[in-house]
């Protein structure tokens, strides 16, 4: 039968099934309409152009207000921990809030400071690597793809390792927030992780005020635009992102990236055998498997998207997972192959809102495909890695568990 665009949205964004296995679902949606507006009066855009020129307009928004209307009311907002914050945080604000927050934290964020991290980088995936050697199999997801980022992120910030572990669990409840269709109890799992990082971060800031060091979050409390300086619920707001940001998604990054390499064992190959393609291949990664699948904005005037006018007051989903797989941009759009380079990827989205982190996930990526295929020739996935499943979300996409095996 037949399915319109409303039944295979509701289908994708509804269903575990949809969640977990959403390109043929996006492939149908773009066939049938490049701009679509839901029977609940949301729009979607699903074309590699379109969801460029969308995101980097200047009259698609930020408004966590009407994201979360659904679930909660705006009086509603200071009672929970998980939202109250999001209005300063830059990743939610826009002109000039957002302008004065970015250009606070580029002080402090540089290119310098990512490519300081280098050594420290590699010196983590060898420590980690060491370990699989060790072991013969890990779960590759908690035994590397999630420390790596957390302790690059942790570190660069200054974050004390110790205090890793304990900030897994409710930085990832909190993350949730990011999902379409909460419940009130994915809500009030998402308060109690934001309510442990806030008080954890409120601490570690009160901490590097009185003992500054050689770290991301004493370069964020000295930066200074004039008199202008971050104040303390912006700093617990900028280590929440930051740390935030800066793991699941890189995270999930290596996990699907690796996943596609094993399911593709003729371009594991092949980039065993040309190992100067890892940074074409790490974008081949993020195109062909997006750790995040969609960026949502609220129109404040008419925007003109492939020859359909979305009114002023829309709220808008960019499916950037579809974008990248449209075929008019990315010949043979299903097909992963590391010597891809047609076009830059949208995973960390584009306009203002670019990911202040895409030189560290990239880096980081880079560094980790390259020391594992180099030191492991017959890495596989015990079980098959067909069998491996995604989890059922659509913002952030990837897998809880994935096998890893050296021999
Ligand atoms: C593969 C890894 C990553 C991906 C896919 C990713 C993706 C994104 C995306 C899509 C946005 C914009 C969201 C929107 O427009 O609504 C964003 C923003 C941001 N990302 Fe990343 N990110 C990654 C890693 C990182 C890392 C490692 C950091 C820092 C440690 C970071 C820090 C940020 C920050 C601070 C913003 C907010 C920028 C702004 O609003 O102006 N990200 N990221």
């Amino acid at each position: 039968m037949e399915m319109d665009a409303d039944e295979l949205l509701a289908q994708l964004f509804l269903t575990p099934e949809g969640l977990r296995e959403p390109y043929a679902l996006y492939e149908r949606v773009r066939d049938l309409t490049p701009v679509h507006r839901t029977a609940l009066g949301h729009w979607v855009v699903t074309g590699y152009d379109d969801v460029n020129t969308f995101l980097r307009s200047q009259h698609a928004l930020k408004d966590p207000y009407r994201v979360f209307a659904p679930w909660v009311g705006k009086d509603e907002w200071q009672e929970h921990a998980a939202l109250r914050r999001l209005p300063n945080i830059m990743l939610w604000a826009n002109p000039p809030d957002h302008t004065r927050l970015r250009k606070l934290a580029g002080f402090a964020f540089t290119n310098r400071a990512v490519q300081a991290m280098r050594p420290q980088i590699t010196a983590m995936v060898e420590g980690l690597a060491d370990k699989l050697e060790r072991d013969g199999v890990i779960d590759y997801m908690k035994d590397f793809a999630f420390p790596l980022p957390a302790m690059a992120t942790g570190r660069m910030l200054g974050i004390p390792d110790a205090d890793l572990p304990s900030l897994q669990e409710p930085m990832r409840a909190f993350q949730d927030i990011y999902e379409l269709g909460l419940t009130p109890d994915d809500l009030a799992a998402c308060d109690k992780g934001a309510q442990f990082t806030d008080d954890y971060f409120s601490e570690l800031v009160e901490e590097r005020r009185k003992n500054p060091g050689d770290d991301l979050l004493s370069a964020l409390i000295a930066a200074k635009d004039g008199a202008d300086q971050l104040s303390q619920g912006e700093l617990i707001g900028m280590c929440n992102l930051l740390f935030g940001a800066g793991f699941e998604t890189t995270t999930n990054l290596l996990g699907n990236g690796m996943l596609a390499l094993l399911r593709h064992p003729e371009q594991m190959d092949r980039l065993r055998a040309q190992p100067e393609l890892i940074p074409n291949a790490v974008e081949e990664m993020l195109r062909y498997d997006s750790p995040t699948q969609l960026g949502n904005r609220v129109t404040d005037s008419p925007v003109e998207i492939a020859g359909t006018v979305i009114p002023e007051g829309s709220s808008v989903v960019a499916l950037v997972g579809a974008a990248h797989r449209d075929p008019r941009r990315f010949p043979d759009p299903d097909r992963f192959d590391v010597g891809r380079g047609d076009a830059p990827v949208l995973s960390f989205s584009s306009g203002i809102h670019y990911c202040l982190g895409a030189s560290l996930a990239r880096m980081e990526a880079q560094i980790a495909f390259s020391t594992l295929l180099r030191r492991f020739p017959g890495l596989h996935c015990p079980g098959g890695a067909d069998a491996v499943v995604f989890r059922p979300r659509l913002t952030l996409r990837g897998v809880e568990s994935l096998p890893l095996a050296t021999g």
